[in-house]
């Protein structure tokens, strides 16, 4: 539906972008993260047309998109990432101002802007100034103007950041309904949660560069150690036995805090039941066990040594 094939940017001397490659279909999230500087504007800029690329090229249904005046790009809605909102006006005039960029005008107009407003639940604010909406609001409305001319290709530039937890809630909400209607999106964010629960498939961007894509399943499997398993002992203090755990042939690490044991294992068939016969010889008792699938956060960690946030 939208391709970027081999996308390269550099501003003077700085690799913005170095051969980003991509491809969004009909129903699926794409989430593109990175830290701080990874590029992802920089590709979405590039995607949406704003920008030319200096080499590579973006494919509408699978034709190259020719610059700013191609008509393919009313395929496309975007979300910027800087809210593009005039603070003075309603929130409904906003939105007509963005129908009328796109060609919009009378009933067509009028019935659009109310629909939109109307999915990001802000109908009953619509002739309420922007100046007086909560950041969350914002950003709500921010995804309601990419929406008006109902584009097949959403590309959304962190369109929660800065946003309380219930306008977080609702924007996913919406992103849901916007993927059951077929929608063919790409979500940029840094925060390795969003993109694992909304996205199909991931991309992970640093430096310009892709080092890493695939389902969040294959992005695990590039970890050495793929599972955790966490135990809450029954007893608190006395761990002497700690180091002698961690010389088990499964274990790569083991901690204890706040009285739960984590203890990363290499493979969790074979790992856990060595790791829980050692502890019933140790006579070491437990309330609750469960595991979980090493995160982003961690193959973000293993591929370039640095967190996602604090770089
Ligand atoms: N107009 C510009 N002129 C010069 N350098 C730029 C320009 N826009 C971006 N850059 C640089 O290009 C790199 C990539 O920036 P970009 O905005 O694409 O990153 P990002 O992944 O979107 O980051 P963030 O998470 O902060 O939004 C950064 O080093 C940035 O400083
Ligand atoms: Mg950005």
């Amino acid at each position: 539906m939208l391709e970027g094939c081999g996308l390269n940017k550099s501003y003077g001397t700085l690799k913005a972008a170095e051969g980003i490659s991509l491809s969004l279909v009909p129903g699926q999230i794409l989430g593109l993260l990175g830290p701080n500087g990874a590029g992802k504007t920089t590709t979405v800029s590039m995607l949406a047309g704003l920008m030319a690329p200096d080499s590579g090229e973006v494919l509408v249904d699978g034709r190259p998109m020719k610059g700013d005046s191609d008509p393919a790009k009313a395929m496309i809605g975007l979300v910027p990432q800087e809210l593009a909102l005039v603070d003075e006006l309603s929130a409904g005039d906003n939105l007509a101002f963005f129908g009328a960029l796109y060609g919009m005008r009378g009933k067509k107009l009028r019935e659009a802007v109310e629909k939109a407003l109307g999915f990001v639940g802000l109908e009953e604010r619509s002739k309420d100034r922007v100046s007086s909406f909560s950041g969350g609001m914002k950003r709500r409305l921010n995804l309601a103007a990419s929406l008006l001319h109902d584009p097949p290709v959403l590309l959304l530039d962190e369109p929660t950041v800065g946003v309380d937890p219930q306008s977080r809630n609702a924007i996913f909400d919406n992103l849901g309904a916007l993927k059951e209607q077929g929608k063919a999106m790409l979500y940029t964010t840094h925060y390795m949660e969003e993109a694992e629960r909304l996205c199909d498939r991931i991309q992970i961007m640093d430096h310009g560069k892709t080092i890493a894509e695939g389902t969040l399943r294959d992005l695990s499997a590039l970890l050495p150690a793929t599972s955790r398993l966490l135990l809450e002992l029954k007893e608190r203090g006395g761990r002497e036995w700690l180091p002698e755990l961690l010389k088990l042939p499964g274990v790569q690490s083991a901690s204890e805090e706040e009285g739960t044991l984590s203890v990363t294992l290499r493979d969790l068939p074979t790992g856990a039941p060595e790791v829980l016969a050692w502890l019933s010889s140790k006579g070491v008792a437990y309330t609750h066990m469960s595991s979980e699938r090493a995160g982003l956060e961690e193959v973000f960690l293993a591929l370039t040594g640095k967190g996602l946030r604090d770089s």
